[in-house]
C-alpha cells in the first residue's frame, strides 16, 4: 500500500505526459503507471496536471541593497514559493566586508535552517577578492555550494571583479569541478553613463534603463566567457535580459564555448515602458527591462532550447522601500519579486501560444516548462536525481495544477511580504491546487499546511 496515490493525473515526466497514477512512499515517489494499488491517502487528479516541484535557481532572500533589506526573508519568500509551486529555491550568500567566503556560506546556511517552508540550496557570492577567499573556493564548493557567482558590476558596493581576478577565480572553480555564475554587465560603463545622466539632471526610472544598455550585457558576457574559457571553467550567465546578449551567447557557442543561459519572466513579459509613470521606479532592477522585441527573442530561445533555465531573481522591495529614494534611480534599491508568479506566468506563456494545456498535442509546451523550471536547474546545479523530475526514487515534491481557470494576478492574493507586484493585472491560465514537499502536503488551495521548518538545506553535488 502506498502512503499517497494520485489517480488519473496528467503526469508530466521529463520525456512525456502520462495519463495515469503516481504513488508515494514516505518522502519518495515509488511508482508511476496505470491502475496503481491503493494508497492510505488518495487524490483524484482527473483533469489536472501533476508536475515535479519547481526549482527557482536564482532568489535573494533578505538581501541588503542600498541601505535596506529585500522584504522577503527566508520565511516570507519560501511561503510565497510554496503557494507558487516552487519547492526548491537556490538563494545566494551575502559576503560582509572582511568576512571569509566560507563564513558567509555557513552564516547564510544557518539563516535558512528551521526558517523555510521549502527546500533551499545556496550559491556562493564571491564579492571580496583576497587570497584567503580564493583558497576557500574548493571548500565552499565541497560544502555544497551550487555555483560560485561573480559580478562585473556594483563597484560602489565593493562587489565588482576585475579581469585578472576573474581569471584566478575561474581557474579555482574549474579545477574544483564547480560552475562559475556571472552577473554580466559592464559596471564601469554603467557608472559612467549614470553619472552623465545625473549631470544632465536625469534621475528618473527611465534613466536607469538608459544607463545600462544591452551593449554592456553583451560585452560582459563575451569578456567573462573568454576569461572562463582561458581558465577552463564552465560558465552560467544569470538573468540574460537582451537579444544582444543572446546573440553573443550564440556566437560563443558556435565557437564551442560551453555556456549555460538563464533568463527571467520579467525579461520575457515586461518591457522598458514600465519605467514611465508614477511608479516607474518600482521596476528598477539590474539588468533593466528592455524592448518588447528582446522578450520575443528570449522566448523563441526558450522554445529553441537555447535558454537552459528560467529563474526569477526574486528580490522584492515594498512600495515604501522603493519610494524612500524619492524616485531617484541612483537611490532606489534594485530588484523585483517573482517566485510566486513564476509557474502561472511561464505556464501561460509557453502553453498559451494557441494552446489550452489539456489536449495531447500541447505536450511540447508542458515538457519545455518542466525542462527549464525543474529538470535543467536540477541537473546543472547538482540537485538531480533527487529533484527536478517525476520519476521513481525522486523526492515526492509535487504540484497539482488545474489548467482550466483564467485569473488576474494581483498583489492582494500573494503570500510574500511585498504590498505590490510587478505582474499586477496580467491574465494567467491555471492555478496551483496543492503542493507536496517530500511527501508532505504544504499547500492545499488557499490553506498553508506546511511549517517554516519543513524545508531543509540542500547540499548540492555536481
Ligand atoms: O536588481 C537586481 N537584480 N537585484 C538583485 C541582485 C542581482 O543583481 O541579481
Ligand atoms: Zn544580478
Ligand atoms: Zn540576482
Amino acid at each position: 500500500m502506498y502512503d499517497l496515490v494520485f489517480r488519473s493525473a496528467r503526469v508530466v515526466t521529463p520525456n512525456r505526459v502520462i495519463l495515469g497514477d503516481l504513488g508515494v512512499t514516505g518522502e519518495r515517489i515509488s511508482a508511476i503507471g496505470p491502475n496503481l494499488g491503493p494508497g492510505k491517502e488518495e487524490v483524484d487528479a482527473t483533469g489536472k496536471l501533476l508536475f515535479p516541484g519547481f526549482i527557482d535557481a536564482h532568489v535573494h532572500l533578505g538581501v541588503p541593497i542600498r541601505g535596506t533589506e529585500s522584504v522577503d526573508g527566508v520565511t516570507e519568500g519560501s511561503r510565497a514559493a510554496a503557494f507558487g509551486g516552487v519547492t526548491t529555491m537556490i538563494d545566494f550568500t551575502v559576503q560582509d566586508k572582511g568576512e571569509s567566503l566560507l563564513d558567509s556560506f555557513h552564516r547564510r546556511r544557518a539563516r535558512i535552517e528551521g526558517a523555510s517552508y521549502v527546500d533551499i540550496a545556496l550559491h556562493a557570492n564571491f564579492t571580496r577578492f583576497n587570497e584567503e577567499n580564493l583558497a576557500q573556493i574548493p571548500e565552499v564548493l565541497a560544502a555544497g555550494a551550487a555555483g560560485l557567482k561573480i559580478f562585473t558590476a556594483y563597484r560602489e558596493a565593493g562587489m565588482q571583479m576585475e579581469d585578472r581576478q576573474i581569471l584566478r577565480i575561474a581557474k579555482k572553480v574549474g579545477e574544483a569541478g564547480g560552475l562559475l555564475l556571472v552577473h554580466a554587465e559592464n559596471g564601469d560603463a554603467a557608472d559612467y553613463l549614470a553619472e552623465r545622466l545625473a549631470a544632465e539632471g536625469r534621475r528618473d526610472a527611465a534613466a536607469h534603463g538608459e544607463s545600462r544598455p544591452d551593449l554592456l550585457e553583451a560585452e560582459a558576457i563575451f569578456r567573462v566567457a573568454t576569461l572562463a574559457r582561458i581558465a577552463d571553467c564552465p560558465l552560467y550567465v544569470v538573468h540574460l535580459s537582451s537579444a544582444r546578449g543572446l546573440e553573443t551567447i550564440r556566437r560563443l557557442r558556435a565557437d564551442e564555448w560551453k555556456i549555460f543561459a538563464e533568463t527571467c519572466p520579467q525579461y520575457l513579459l515586461l518591457d522598458r515602458s514600465r519605467y514611465e509613470g508614477e511608479n516607474g521606479h518600482r521596476f528598477i532592477a539590474s539588468p533593466p527591462l528592455r524592448e518588447k522585441i528582446d522578450g520575443v527573442r528570449l522566448l523563441d530561445a526558450i522554445l529553441g532550447d537555447e535558454i537552459d533555465v528560467v529563474a526569477t531573481d526574486h528580490c522584492p522591495f515594498s512600495s515604501a522601500q522603493k519610494q524612500a529614494g524619492g524616485g531617484d534611480f541612483l537611490a532606489t534599491p534594485n530588484g523585483i519579486g517573482g517566485v510566486e508568479t513564476l509557474l502561472p506566468l511561464m505556464f501561460t506563456r509557453l502553453l498559451a501560444l494557441g494552446e489550452n494545456g489539456l489536449a495531447p498535442k500541447h505536450n511540447a509546451g508542458l515538457l519545455r516548462l518542466v525542462r527549464v523550471l525543474a529538470e535543467n536547474p536540477a541537473r546543472i546545479f547538482g540537485l538531480a536525481p533527487r529533484k527536478g523530475a517525476l520519476k521513481e526514487d525522486a523526492d515526492a515534491d509535487l504540484v497539482l495544477y488545474d489548467p482550466a481557470p483564467s485569473r488576474t494576478l494581483t498583489a492582494a492574493e500573494m503570500h510574500g511580504g511585498s504590498d505590490w507586484d510587478p505582474y499586477e493585472g496580467l491574465e494567467v491560465r491555471g492555478a496551483v491546487e496543492s503542493v507536496w514537499l517530500r511527501g508532505k502536503r504544504i499547500v492545499n488551495g488557499e490553506i498553508l499546511r506546511g511549517r517554516p521548518k519543513d524545508g531543509i538545506f540542500l547540499k548540492t553535488s555536481r
